[in-house]
Parts: C-alpha cells; structure tokens; sequence
C-alpha cells in the first residue's frame, strides 16, 4: 500500500518499530497485562472505564480473585458481584459483566472470538470489542480512548475539530497485522505515561521525530483544552417509602451518574411528564397499587455535570410488602444507618426536606 493517512509504509513501519520497541522495555507492570485472557481483558477494560489504573488494580485483583473464569462469575449471586465493585461507581458496568457472563455459559460457547459476536454482548461497544479481539487474541482491530485520542492529535498535529472516526481510521492504518495487542497497549501507555495532558514528556518519547505537534513547538498546545462540558438539567423523582422505622434502599433503580451502590428508588423524569405522576407510576410498579404521597420542595443539587432537580416523595407502608417488585436489590434499612449506606447526598436532602425522620 502506498500512502496511509499521510505517511508511506515505510514511515508507518518505522513508527510501529519505534512505538513497539519502546513498549517492550518501558510498560507499566500491570496484573491484567500477566496472561491476557480475553476474560481478564474484559474484566479490566470494564474496570478502567471512567476510573485510574491505580484505582483499579486492588478492585481487579480481588474481583479476579473471587471471580477467576466466566463460569464463577455467571454462578454467583447479583448482590455478591455488586459488593465486589462497591466504590468503583457505575454499577451498570457490573450487571452488565454478570449478565454477559451468563449469557455466555447458557451458550455454551466461552469467550467469544469474533469481532462482531464480542461487540454484541451487554455492556460493550466498539472499544471493549477492540480491546478484547486485540489484546487477547491478537487480531487487528483498532482501540480508541481518551489517551489514544490525545496522542494522534498530537502526532498529526490536528488543531480543529475532527470527527471521531478520523482517530479510528487513523489507529486502523496504523496497527500492524502482526503485535497488534502490543500496538494497541503501547499507544495507551504512551497516553498514560509520555504524551500526558500537559507537560507531556517529549524527550522521552520514542516517536518524538513523528510528532508534528512537537515539530511546531505546539505540544503544550495542541490538543486545545476544551471548554468544559455542557452541564446537562435533569429532572428526578425520587421515591421514599417508610414502614416502621425503616426505610427501603435499593441498588437496581438509579441512574449510574448517582455515586454509591444505594440509594431510594428513583426515575429521571422525562420532558412533559410531571414529577407526582412520575413518583405514582414508580410506586404502582412497585407495589402493586396506589398509596398517599407527600411531595418535598423541589431539591437542587449537582453531580458532575448534571444540574439536578429532584422532586422527593414520601410514602408511609403498613406492611414491608413482601410483594415488592423488584429492578434490583431492595432493602428496609433502619433510619440511623442511611447516613453510612448513602454515600449521594442527594438522597439525605430529599429525606431532610420530606416529613419522615431525619438522619445525620
Ligand atoms: N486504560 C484502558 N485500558 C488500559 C490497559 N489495558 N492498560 C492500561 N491502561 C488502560
């Protein structure tokens, strides 16, 4: 083939070369690099997704640990996965994880090796798909993430806004047919640990002579630091049944931007709907039938990027309905322990601006 994105063979060799050389005696010593299994690819990119390596690495090993084949996983209860990743955020990843686990065993098939069977499965896309057939079973296939990004825009010295498949079709002309599992890593360690957000750390680069970005003197530069994310106004109704002194938590019904594992059941409310008809749907699906509800002011509150208003009701149960229907797990915890299982505060204004008992 003769040019590709810009560069000649002969260019895009010598920078494979280069990259792979570097990689070879520089990576990071990281327990999922150890036997690369596509299970334990899996498990990791799932695990670095929106969380730092350091992060990671003592959740990973206790996870693999517990969990060390598709057929653990896929035997063990929703509630013990869920334990195993408290802290780490984002439970969906880990339901996603059990659910593809066991659809994998009802199949029969392990880990499947096909691109398009691997992408298929819940919870990943196009990068998880790549990182897995690359970095477990060697094929071809392209990744790009975050440092990924960073780099080539730097490489290629691109200054305006670019589509995203421009980094895609980039990382496919570059990765060779051969070491592509190494490729792949060697451009995220790149990322991570030469070419950083700022002050990236050229002389140390093996592709320093690639780098256009470096050849203008602009790699402090480029890429121009983005103007920060548009916060986004959401609307939720946040559901809080009392019986007794208890009141019921779940881990199944919050969107995944909430931190922590437990929370009051709780709907984003859609444009048009009102917050009360919102809260009455969710408590007919979860009881079965209709109860008084008492609304709170409206609370205010943000995480990351998500203005939130949230719109608390209250509910008072004479039984702790053993009909509960449920998306997850759901527990009746005693008032004074909410103040340690709740780690968002959204839930501890909604209880201090509804008429139950208050907690710390
Ligand atoms: N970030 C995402 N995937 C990674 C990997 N496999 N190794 C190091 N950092 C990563």
């Amino acid at each position: 083939m003769g040019w590709r994105h810009g560069w000649d063979t002969a260019k895009t060799h010598k920078f494979q070369r280069s990259l792979l050389k570097w990689y070879r005696r520089h990576h990071r010593k990281l327990p999922w690099r150890d036997n690369p299994t596509p299970y334990r690819v899996w498990i990791s990119e799932i695990m670095l997704q929106q969380t730092q390596v350091q992060t990671v690495i003592p959740y990973y090993n206790r996870f693999l640990n517990r969990f060390p084949d598709i057929k653990s996983l896929a035997e063990a209860e929703e509630g013990e996965v869920l334990a195993l990743w408290a802290g780490l955020g984002y439970y969906s990843r880990a339901r996603n994880l059990h659910r593809a686990a066991r659809l994998m065993i009802e199949r029969r098939g392990g880990f499947p090796e096909k691109y398009e069977e691997v992408l298929a499965l819940p919870g990943i896309g196009p990068y998880t798909a790549g990182a897995i057939c690359s970095l477990a079973f060697n094929q071809p296939r392209p990744v790009v993430d975050g440092n990924i990004r960073r780099v080539i825009t730097r490489l290629k010295g691109i200054t305006k806004y670019s589509a995203k498949s421009l980094f895609w079709d980039q990382m496919s002309a570059w990765i060779p047919d051969a070491k592509s599992s190494f490729f792949n890593q060697a451009m995220m360690e790149l990322g991570a640990t030469i070419c950083m957000p700022f002050h990236p750390r050229c002389r140390q680069c093996p592709v320093e002579g690639f780098c256009e970005a470096r050849r203008l003197g602009m790699e402090n530069k480029i890429p121009a630091v983005q103007r920060r994310q548009e916060t986004r106004r959401i609307r939720i109704a946040i559901l809080v049944l009392q019986h007794e002194g208890r009141l019921l938590v779940t881990d199944g019904h919050m969107p995944d931007f909430i931190p922590g594992r437990w929370g009051f059941p709780c709907q984003q409310i859609q444009e048009g709907k009102s917050p009360k008809d919102v809260a009455s749907i969710m408590c007919r699906k979860m009881l079965g039938r209709k109860i008084p509800l008492a609304a709170s002011p409206k609370i205010s509150h943000s995480i990351t990027r998500y203005r939130i208003e949230g719109y608390g009701f209250f509910g008072r149960l004479d039984d702790s309905g053993k009909t509960l229907q449920k998306a997850g797990a759901l527990r009746w915890v005693d008032i004074g322990r909410l103040g340690s299982l709740l780690i968002s505060s959204l839930f501890k204004k909604a209880v201090q601006k509804l008429p139950c008992p208050g907690i710390d």
